[in-house]
């Protein structure tokens, strides 16, 4: 008779990847291809098979994940709520395998890997080869060889392993051939030194070449962080708690929180700019970007109703942006808002600059304005009041009170710390052309948005709608 469990790595792929909240294409179809282990970790209790495994959509997109399994001779009670299954291994007999990052004992070999690549360069920073694995040292930081590791809990795209105190290893699951942008900006703003950054100690790689993989990274572990929008969205829920309370009064404004984001944006980008030259010469010119802009809008329009009110205005503002000389570009992190900051005891800190994630790795990597990033933090800071408002779906009307006047004064903070964030970033008053770049990108930006959420959360669409409608005309 046969286990109901036996499986083989192929078939146990697919039914454990729909339960776990990293897999993005959770709700297409698709199959498993081909299985490959990179590379293998540890001689037996456990084994950790670095596995990267390709998905083949019916639509025909491909995409490959790394699933990393930790192999056990007898069953790993602990380790049930990672169980994938159990069968027989040509090497090593029969086994039962588990998702490795759940498996202290497993993860303790990545970070055995990282402290080997120091140590194979008499400090300064170095590599490893250890089972098919590279591991890459930046110099100048002791690793805890005793720390443990647990999962991190958080809702992530990747997977995050937490070193006691000490480090973070971030494993990337969506895999490319090639560098990962959130590697080498990280590699670049720790090396200069950036304090907006969590440090990077170092990298994990396979393969060589064309064909080298970004696997992880392992950087400083912030302790005192919280996150930067759940710091915002308790501010919010501060100021609405008192119906006589204007945003400039509460006592979780935020505004210095917002201006104080802005000046560490703006030292991100100073530094990218100066540390990480890029190639100008195929940037595209101001028109070309106001094009692309204006396809997403008329894209938009077949599915959004209700933006065809605000187009000609948008038009204006592209129109006016297609008039300019010159567009600065740069490397830029691509997918900020305010779930990507932490504040520290020591400030500011930016996190995951992996890019957008929808798009390809070659599209991550071109360089693009840096207003791009300035417009998805004001974007951020409008979208959280009506976040709040949804979280508290039960708060009903009072005397004091109407939802016309609680939206405004969620406007109103909305609309303050965006204009201390724009402020400290830009070094006080915008520029004619600066304002312009913000406006365009920022109605890109919402445009963006409003199709999403026609798609997705129909009930949210006004947000970006109104986002929109108080873009001015140029
Ligand atoms: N260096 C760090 N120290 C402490 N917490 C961190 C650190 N880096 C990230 N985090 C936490 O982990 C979350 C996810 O990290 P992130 O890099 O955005 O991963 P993902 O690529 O999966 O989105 C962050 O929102 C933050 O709460
Ligand atoms: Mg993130």
């Amino acid at each position: 008779m046969t286990d109901p469990n036996e499986s083989t790595p192929r078939e146990a792929i697919a039914p454990y990847l729909a339960k776990t909240r990293w897999f993005g294409g959770k709700g297409r179809d698709f199959e498993v291809g081909e299985v490959r282990r990179v590379a293998t970790l540890g001689d037996g209790d456990p084994w950790v098979d670095v596995l990267v495994v390709e998905l083949r959509y019916a639509d025909g997109d491909v995409e490959h994940y790394q699933v990393p399994l930790t192999l056990y001779t007898d069953p790993e009670r602990r380790l049930d709520h990672a169980f994938l299954g159990w069968w027989e291994d040509a090497e090593r007999g029969w086994v039962h395998a588990y998702d490795a990052l759940h498996d202290r004992e497993a993860t303790r070999l990545w970070l055995l890997g990282f402290v080997a690549a120091r140590e194979a360069d008499s400090g300064a920073g170095g590599t490893a080869e250890v089972g098919g694995l590279t591991f890459h040292r930046l110099p100048g930081y002791d690793l805890d060889v005793e720390a443990v590791g647990s999962l991190f809990s958080g809702e992530q795209s990747n997977s995050s392993v937490l070193f006691g105190e000490d480090s973070i290893l971030k494993l990337f699951r969506k895999v490319t051939p090639g560098a990962n942008p959130d590697v080498t900006v990280h590699d670049v703003l720790t090396r200069a030194g950036s304090t907006h950054v969590a440090h990077l100690y170092g990298w994990v790689a396979a393969g060589e070449g064309a064909d080298e993989v970004h696997l992880g990274m392992l950087q400083q572990f912030l302790r005192t962080a919280t996150d930067g929008w759940d710091l915002a969205l308790s501010s919010i829920r501060d100021l609405y708690a008192d119906p006589e309370m204007a945003a400039r009064e509460a006592g979780g404004d935020f505004s210095g929180e917002a201006g104080r984001l802005g000046e560490a944006l703006r030292e991100v980008h100073d530094t990218l700019r100066a540390e990480l030259p890029v190639d100008t010469s195929s940037a595209p010119s101001p028109a070309a970007v106001a094009a692309a802009m204006n396809r997403r809008l008329d894209a938009a329009l077949g599915v959004v109703e209700g933006l065809g009110a605000h187009a000609e205005t948008l038009r204006s503002v592209y129109d006016a942006l297609a008039r300019l000389d010159h567009l600065e570009v740069q490397t830029v992190h691509g997918d900020l808002h305010l779930g990507q900051t932490l504040r520290t005891a020591l400030g500011w800190k930016i996190v995951d600059f992996e890019g957008e994630p929808a798009k390809t790795l070659a599209e991550r990597l071109e360089p693009d304005s840096p207003w791009r990033d300035v417009a998805g933090m004001l974007r951020s800071f409008d979208y959280a009041p009506h976040v709040v408002e949804q979280q508290q779906a039960d708060w009903t009307q009072s005397d004091d009170e109407s939802l016309d006047e609680r939206r405004a004064r969620g406007l109103e903070w909305a609309e303050r710390n965006q204009r201390y964030f724009l402020a400290a970033y830009a070094g006080g008053d915008l520029s004619d052309e600066q304002d312009l770049l913000v406006h365009a990108y920022l109605a890109d930006k919402a445009v963006y948005e409003a199709v999403y959420e026609a798609r997705n959360r129909p009930d949210w669409v006004g947000i970006p709608l109104a986002g929109v409608a108080r873009i001015g005309a140029r």
